[in-house]
């Protein structure tokens, strides 16, 4: 359905967290695709459904199977489900790996964009100048940069801002800003940093916040149960899904029919049939590869699965986060 692509510029941690983060509460079906340059963190952080998760099933092996081009029905078999149901492609062991694959992420970032009923959220990691990661970028529907509210992380982001909105025409109305902020001033926080974005004139907007909660971001590095849920990290995500949802972008996505799906961030996961997310999806088999030579369709050509009733995501909205 959609692809939203997450990143940060020098010295704003908290990109993967709140990638995961915003898949694990995601009301509409997910799959979190670690593409930072820099290499991949969650088979380092998180179990899989099956123990733990397989450093060769992911970026890498779709990669060599897509040396050919690259069909979105493709991605599936590389996919993974973590404990808890939110299925990841898992990233690169490191940065010397992402030297040769210049090549795969404007086809990557294509697929992501026309997966079927499902949709992308992407974790870019860092971004400097001239990151190849443009490629996939420009086939987001939105790209959205994680900040802390410090005066040298706003001023960074600040200048990633008017790069990048240089370098992705395309997103200039749909750069999106998340705010990480203590949960004591995480309002005024979130406020702030909005202010200097609309005084700077700077073509993007901040979509909400997401709570500075060290005992919750430890919490969703391990097997997720216990007191998760309620953490104000996760309560915050559930805030900021609701917001991203609505913007108009991403709410045009249709959401295939059925009850609502999500990943679990509770203790005991329920059954798969019940709550737990679908598989990826797999779209008809036939269309052209993306990235295969002479065939390539142009621009992001969304497939919009039939209407269904909107899953609605007020059903998930939790409390946002309060000063503890
Ligand atoms: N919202 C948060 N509240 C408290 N701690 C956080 C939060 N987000 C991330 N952290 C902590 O900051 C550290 C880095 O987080 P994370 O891996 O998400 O950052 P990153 O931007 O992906 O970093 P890298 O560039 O290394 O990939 C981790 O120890 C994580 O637990
Ligand atoms: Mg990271």
């Amino acid at each position: 359905m959609a692809l939203i692509a997450l990143a940060a510029d020098k010295g704003a941690p908290g990109v993967t967290t709140a990638a995961v983060a915003l898949g694990a509460v995601w009301p509409r079906p997910v799959l979190v695709a670690e593409c930072d340059l820099a290499g991949g963190d969650l088979v380092h952080r998180l179990p899989g459904e099956q123990g733990l998760l397989d450093p060769g099933k992911g970026l890498l092996s779709l990669a060599t199977s897509a040396r050919r081009g690259l069909r979105p029905e493709q991605i599936a078999p590389h996919t993974q489900r973590l404990n808890g149901g939110l299925d990841v492609l898992v990233g690169l062991t490191n940065a010397e790996q992402a030297a040769g694959m210049t090549w795969l992420w404007n086809p990557l970032g294509r697929s992501f964009a026309i997966l079927p009923g499902v949709d992308v959220i992407a974790d870019c990691g860092r971004l400097g100048p001239h990151t190849a990661l443009v490629d996939l970028l420009r086939e987001a529907d939105m790209v959205v940069l994680v900040t802390h509210a410090s005066v040298d992380h706003v001023a960074h982001l600040r200048e990633r801002i008017a790069a990048l909105s240089a370098d992705l025409p395309k997103q200039r109305a749909h750069l999106g800003v998340i705010v990480i902020a203590d949960p004591r001033g995480f309002r005024d926080a979130i406020s702030e940093v909005e202010r200097i974005i609309v005084a700077a004139k700077l073509p993007a907007t901040v979509l909400g916040g997401l709570a500075f909660d060290p005992k919750g971001a430890h919490m969703l590095r391990g097997p997720w149960g216990g007191r998760l849920d309620k953490s104000l990290l996760i309560r915050s995500a559930r805030e900021l899904a609701v917001n991203l949802l609505r913007r108009p972008v991403l709410e045009s996505r249709n959401v295939p029919a059925g009850p609502p799906r999500h990943p679990t961030v509770t203790s005991a996961p329920p059954p798969r049939a019940q709550t737990g997310p679908q598989p990826v999806q797999r779209p008809a088999q036939g269309a052209p590869p993306i990235g295969s030579r002479g065939q390539a369709p142009q621009g992001s050509g969304h497939a919009v699965p039939p209407s269904g009733p909107h899953t609605g995501p007020q059903q998930v909205l939790g409390e946002p986060p309060r000063g503890r």
